[in-house]
């Protein structure tokens, strides 16, 4: 193939304009729990989650706080997992303009969504890759069992967004074993793999959280770059609220399997209301930060209850320094600020946690 072949590739614009408004996902009431030892352990409790077209959304949270739960729901892929409840709607807007209950539809509907209309990049790689088969092998099969294209126009699609994943020389690449790859270049051939479909919905579960810094910042742009240019929508799940700055319009923050705040990104950085979302913050590793030394990584005190207990009240009270009797007692619902800005805490009114000026500042 020339250069030329490949610099013409048509890329897929969502309908509108890359920045539309319109509501691409709407998860409601999702809840999933796991039957372990004949105990219900609740990893996902009442969430909602509303995804517009173009819009890139954070999902953030301890490990443990039910992000790769949400992801695996909305992929279908708890329903071939026994002991699992799911329960909730999840509508997506699917390519053909019809919406679809993913958690009602059949196997085989699910089948033909995934990968067509939502598609999931993983953390490790190297689950996903098959070790016995060449790149070029996987990416095309892959592509070719969600569209009807003939295979030279397959190739020419893998090799476009090898390309555009900034693989040196995709056609070499094609030729090599996952083993044969470094962590940074299988990484962004999982996301090659997962974009060649062109679905509106992208799950990136920790797809960057196994790669060192500046590959992690080359791929946080170049999905960026690639969502301005397709309109698609990410749902980007993380437990680094340093990188939702650099990505995400828009987060969600997850504690104990409940949502317990959400603002547009810049909202949640100038003004936490959650002392559990400013404990996140607080623990964001500073490299050169005038306000640490040098280099400083701080954990959150004590831990996030397994979804096996039972916390009463707020369930981040164990840990939280503002906790009263009422904490302990009542449990919050989630409240609107005055910026449409949602939390759970009981006492976001009269604390003043203040922003993280210097990660705003950074922002770009
Ligand atoms: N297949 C499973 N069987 C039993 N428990 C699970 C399973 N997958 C996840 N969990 C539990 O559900 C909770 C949420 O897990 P997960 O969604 O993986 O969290 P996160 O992605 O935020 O780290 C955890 O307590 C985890 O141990
Ligand atoms: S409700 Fe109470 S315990 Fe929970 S986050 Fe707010 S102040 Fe802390
Ligand atoms: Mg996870």
């Amino acid at each position: 193939m020339t250069e030329s072949t490949v610099k013409t590739y048509p890329m897929p614009v969502a309908d509108g304009s890359p920045k539309a408004s319109e509501t691409l996902l709407d998860l409601r009431n999702l809840s999933v729990s796991y039957q372990m030892a004949g105990r219900q352990l609740k990893a996902v409790r009442n969430v909602d989650i509303s995804l517009r077209s173009g819009e890139i959304v954070a999902l953030v949270g301890e490990s443990g706080s039910g992000k790769s739960t949400i992801g695996h729901a909305l992929m279908g892929l708890l329903r071939y997992e026994d002991k699992v409840t799911v329960s909730g709607t999840a509508v997506l807007r699917c390519k053909d303009g019809v919406t679809r209950d993913l958690f009602a539809i059949s196997d085989r509907e699910m089948k033909r969504v995934r990968g067509n209309d939502i598609s999931i990049v993983f953390q490790e790689p190297m689950s996903s890759l098959n070790p016995l088969h060449s790149i070029g092998h996987q990416i095309t099969e892959a592509l070719l069992a969600h569209r009807k294209l003939g295979r030279n126009e397959a190739r020419e699609r893998v090799l476009y967004y090898l390309r555009r994943l900034g693989i040196p020389n995709p056609e070499q690449c094609m030729e090599r074993y996952p083993h044969q790859l470094s962590g940074g270049m299988r990484q962004r051939v999982m996301i090659a793999m997962a974009l060649c479909c062109e679905s509106k919905l992208l799950v990136a579960d920790e797809a960057t959280t196994a790669l060192d810094a500046t590959v992690q910042a080359q791929i946080i742009d170049l999905l960026k770059s690639l969502q301005a240019e397709t309109g698609m929508t990410i749902l980007f799940i993380t437990h680094d609220l340093g990188v939702v700055s650099e990505i995400a319009d828009r987060a969600i923050v997850l504690y104990a399997g409940q949502i317990v705040e959400t603002a547009g990104t810049k909202e949640l950085f100038d003004n936490p209301h959650m002392p559990y979302t400013r404990a996140l913050f607080d623990a964001i590793p500073r490299l050169g930060s005038s306000l640490m030394k040098d280099y400083e990584l701080r954990g959150i005190p004590g831990r996030a209850p397994s979804a096996f207990e039972r916390v009463g009240g707020c369930s981040f009270h164990p840990r939280c320094a503002y906790a009263t009797e009422a904490c302990r007692a009542t449990m919050p619902e989630l409240d609107a600020t005055q910026r449409g800005h949602l939390v759970r805490c009981l006492r976001w009114k009269e604390l003043q946690l203040g922003g993280c000026d210097e990660f705003a500042a950074a922002r770009r």
